[in-house]
């Protein structure tokens, strides 16, 4: 695969990486491009073991990249363990990846309700009923337990369970990607200050 479709120059990247990275999923929206909300998220456990999985992202704000999940899955116990992940997007019809680097932390118990009580009522049921990441024997106990919950929330509001809810990564390191012809593609890679302020480079293909 030869990579035609566009450059990124230091110029174009700006000085806020945020900011870019809703350019550029603002230009993948556009493209119509289908779940370009999917980002891989590498976690890594106790014992250093990277694990990566796709995840939605649901938000984007001045902080960074918020998704929901279940806390007690088998990435929220990475993430007790350890909590420097990666994150990755890669839209291939614009020739482009974004790969992000920081800390994560849940988001506030409020911010996970209003995100929760938006959900269809078969998707909130399912975050009750599905012990995410553990063994289960066989499918029906998946049934069984979304029965159970219908019935306990029938007629009434479902609240949203205390073991799931929204992680917001914020990023120390953002790297902007862009296919180039003869594989001298642009890398360009924004490394946090502290100070919320950024460094800019680039790096060899
Ligand atoms: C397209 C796609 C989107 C997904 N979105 C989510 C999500 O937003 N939250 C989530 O917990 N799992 C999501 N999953 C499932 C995860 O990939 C994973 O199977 C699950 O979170 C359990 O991971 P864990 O056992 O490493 O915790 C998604 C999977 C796919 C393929």
């Amino acid at each position: 695969m030869d990579y035609m479709l566009a450059a990124l120059d230091e110029a174009t990247a700006g000085a806020d990486p945020l900011a870019f990275f809703s350019t550029w999923f603002g230009e993948a929206e556009k493209a119509q491009i289908t779940e370009i909300n999917a980002m891989t998220l590498a976690t890594a456990d106790a014992q250093g073991r990277p694990h990566a999985r796709i995840v939605l992202l649901k938000g984007l704000d001045d902080r960074g990249f918020v998704f929901f999940t279940n806390y007690d899955s088998a990435k929220g116990a990475d993430i007790a363990a350890n909590p420097q992940v990666a994150l990755l997007f890669f839209w291939k019809e614009l020739e482009r990846q974004v790969r992000i680097e920081g800390t994560i932390e849940q988001v506030p118990a409020s911010e996970s309700d209003s995100y929760f009580l938006s959900r269809p009522r078969g998707s909130m049921l399912g975050a009750w009923a599905s012990p995410q990441s553990r063994e289960i024997p066989h499918r029906n106990i998946l049934d069984t337990n979304y029965s159970r919950y219908e019935q306990e929330f029938s007629g009434i509001d479902i609240v949203r369970p205390p073991h799931w809810g929204g992680y917001i990564v914020v990023p120390n390191r953002i790297e902007f990607w862009q296919g180039r012809s003869s594989r001298m593609h642009d890398r360009i890679l924004f490394t946090g200050n502290g100070d919320g302020t950024w460094r800019k480079s680039r790096l060899a293909p």
